[in-house]
């Protein structure tokens, strides 16, 4: 248990428990990154990739957003895509257009072709990222390790970067459901590992993005999904850190996800946020759920949004304060940095 010299447990690790804090604990998906003026200077001089790629830079990026707002919470500066470079694929990122991988996987032959992963040597700096920033952080503020899901994962190792209507993955779910599990086990294989070794390394939570999977069907979701994130949620299980299940647009998901795993469970800005923890059950925590965008709108309206969040969580034990999704890279910073105030204060105005 992370506890502070006060002897006071950090109130993230105590919201991922469901245990009393005296604030309500919050964090942004993608705090690290463009909107930051910080960022953009390292930026400037690495590509993403060699951000990633040394543990001194990535360390550094992953505490900017802790310095600058005051969250609860650091969030290791890595991508989910970065496991697919030593599974044999061509990783590159393309300014403006995102992520895109030279040689996807279409074919058995490219199934097979794909190694398996030993965390230690082939991502050696995120590991090492993981252990310089945890000698920078105070107890209070616990740093979450990441990865994505199976299947976030395999439509951009499949489709070999952002896609639309994921056209290949789902053809080749439909027409090649045996090799479609054997490619979903591969990498829950290789995530579980990996979310092992950064746990390993020091990381105190682990959140699992699935952030493309409210593409799919519910039924769809129960035949090609579920087991594989089930697999992985329960190879995480013994490792004693709080477990989070993100996705986005997963409405008719989510007591599919809840299934899958996890002790937090992410909702997106489209449910109200008691709705969603009604749907859950009250023995899951939950994160979020304010529109990335209300961070654009006026001062005025964007308190009255992130407080009606906070009613809606009724001041029950078990809420992280979060986006639906990533924070975008023109958000202005004093507004990011209004909602960790409002939040802060919410709990000694007495509710
Ligand atoms: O601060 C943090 O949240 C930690 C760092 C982080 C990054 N990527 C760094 C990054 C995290 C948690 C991710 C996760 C990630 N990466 C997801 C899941 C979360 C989500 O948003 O749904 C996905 C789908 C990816 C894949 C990915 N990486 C895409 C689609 C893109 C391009 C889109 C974009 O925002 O530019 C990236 C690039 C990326 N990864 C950036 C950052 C800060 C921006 C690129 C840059 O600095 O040039």
């Amino acid at each position: 248990m992370a506890v502070s010299v006060l002897g006071t447990e950090a109130p993230f690790l105590a919201a991922a428990g469901r245990r009393p804090s005296p604030v309500t604990p919050v964090w942004f998906m993608r705090q690290a990154g463009r909107y930051l003026a910080e960022y953009r200077a390292i930026r400037a001089h690495h590509s993403l990739l060699e951000i990633c790629a040394r543990p001194d830079l990535a360390a550094e990026v992953t505490l900017q957003p802790v310095r600058r707002l005051g969250v609860d919470a650091a969030i290791l500066f890595a991508d989910i895509l970065l496991p697919l470079v030593p599974m044999g694929l061509e990783l590159e990122f393309v300014s403006g257009e995102g992520p895109r991988i030279g040689n996807p996987v279409r074919s058995a032959a490219q199934v097979e072709a794909l190694r398996t992963v030993d965390p230690a040597t082939d991502l050696g700096p995120v590991l090492e990222a993981v252990g310089l920033v945890r000698r920078e952080l105070g107890p209070a503020t616990p740093l979450i390790g990441f990865a994505g899901a199976p299947f976030t994962v395999a439509t951009y190792a499949i489709e070999g970067g952002p896609s639309r209507h994921l056209l290949e993955s789902k053809r080749m779910m439909y027409q090649a459901p045996q090799l479609w599990h054997r490619l979903l086990s591969l990498l829950t294989t290789v995530l579980g590992d990996f979310l092992a070794a950064q746990v390993a390394a020091g990381a105190q939570a682990v959140q699992v993005f699935d952030s493309w999977v409210g593409q799919l069907s519910q039924a769809d979701y129960q035949s090609y999904v579920l087991p594989h994130s089930r697999a992985l949620f329960e190879r995480l299980a013994g490792l004693g850190v709080p477990r989070i299940h993100f996705g986005v647009g997963t409405d008719h998901l989510l007591e599919s996800m809840a299934e899958a795993g996890g002790e937090v469970i992410g909702l997106d800005w489209r449910i109200p946020l008691d709705r969603g923890w009604e749907r859950i059950g009250r023995n899951r925590a939950v994160q979020g759920n304010l529109d990335p965008v209300a961070l654009f709108a006026p001062l005025p309206e964007l308190r009255r949004r992130v407080t009606d969040i906070l009613r809606r969580a009724g001041g029950r034990p078990g809420h992280i304060f979060n986006l639906g999704h990533g924070i975008l890279p023109e958000t202005p910073v004093d507004q990011v940095r209004a909602v960790v105030d409002l939040v802060h204060d919410y709990a000694a105005q007495g509710r």
